[in-house]
């Protein structure tokens, strides 16, 4: 079978950067590897011809931007989130297989997690995805549930002050969560593209997670690598909900998000349970001591 081709999707962002660095460290195993590029931004990406990365350049919405490429990995944010129905019909008019959409977090079918206004495009999507399926027997795709990136966990979204070592965050500290390094998360999806599906499969959900434990425990981990006590408070995470309504009455979408989204970490909404599919990739991932001194240890 001839490797897979895989355009991306939100190659400029947060998780798009490393993961396009990764598959440029695989790239012998892939056909074309290309990230898909408005017009308007392409100067982003002036690096990746050199590296054997091709910039696409047209709209996210029109199937011609997809030829060529059995693969789409869509890691858009918070904003764009909502688009991606109409990048999965296009994607599927030009050609596309296997379709990624953007989840890289939590389980959404845990507790209530469903309910959460941060999940809402993400759980359109899927249905549409679902959809598409039954629609198209030749087309699958991939859901990658991580919990948090434990990069994240430690940082300002929880209002954690690395250096003036003072931590608010929105939750307690009883709260289970899932962790994986984000430098973990796209080497797991990057092997993932290379893992076969299973006869007649369209629907493959990979759970990943590196560790899980209490916020308690994290912020003892965090303490331990820098060798400092935090001052920590804990806050209600319905101070949240309300600057969320109110975002939300304003029309200010991105805020309303964002709100949903900061309390999403110490509350147990990004604890996940197994079983994991760790297992069938050939990586050992960072535990958070591991990350933490490798972010925030003594140099
Ligand atoms: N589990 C966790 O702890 C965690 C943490 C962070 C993120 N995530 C997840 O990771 C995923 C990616 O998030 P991120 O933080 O990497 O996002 P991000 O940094 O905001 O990046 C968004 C990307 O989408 C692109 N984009 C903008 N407008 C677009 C459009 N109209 N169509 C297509 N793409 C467009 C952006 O390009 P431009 O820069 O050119 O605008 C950028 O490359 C999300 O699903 C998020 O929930 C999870």
């Amino acid at each position: 079978m001839a490797p897979p081709s895989v355009l991306i999707i939100g190659g400029s962002g947060a998780v798009g950067r490393p993961l396009v660095q990764e598959f440029v460290n695989n790239k012998e195993k892939f056909g074309r590897i290309g990230v898909l590029s408005d017009a308007r931004k392409v100067s982003k990406f002036s690096e990746l011809p050199n590296q054997g990365v091709e910039v696409v350049v047209g709209s996210f919405l029109e199937a011609a931007s997809y030829k060529g490429f059995d693969t789409v990995i869509c890691v858009c944010g918070n904003a764009t989130m909502k688009l991606q129905p109409g990048m999965i019909d296009a994607a599927i008019a030009g050609g596309v297989r296997h379709f990624y959409p953007t989840e890289f977090g939590s389980d959404l079918s845990y507790g209530t997690n469903g309910k959460i206004r941060y999940f809402r495009d993400k759980i359109i999507t899927r249905e549409h995805l679902r959809d598409r399926a039954k629609e198209f027997p030749g087309f699958s795709y991939t859901l990658v549930l991580t919990g948090a990136f434990t990069d994240w966990t430690a940082s300002d979204f929880n209002q954690i002050d690395l250096k003036k070592h003072t931590a608010r965050p929105y939750g307690v500290p009883e709260a289970l969560v899932t962790v994986t390094a984000l430098a973990d998360v796209v080497k797991y999806t990057v092997q993932s593209v290379l893992l076969p599906l299973e006869e007649n499969q369209q629907r493959r959900e990979l759970r990943l997670g590196a560790e899980t434990l209490t916020w308690k425990a994290l912020m003892e981990t965090l303490e331990e690598v820098q060798g400092v006590k935090y001052d920590t408070v804990w806050l209600d995470p319905r101070e949240t909900e309300a600057k969320e309504e109110e975002a939300r009455v304003k029309g200010d979408v991105e805020a309303e998000i964002m709100w949903s989204g900061i309390r999403l970490q110490a509350t147990g909404v990004a604890h996940m349970e197994g079983p994991f599919d760790n297992a069938r990739f050939s990586l050992k991932p960072e535990t958070v001591k591991e990350t933490f001194q490798r972010l925030h240890g003594k140099k």
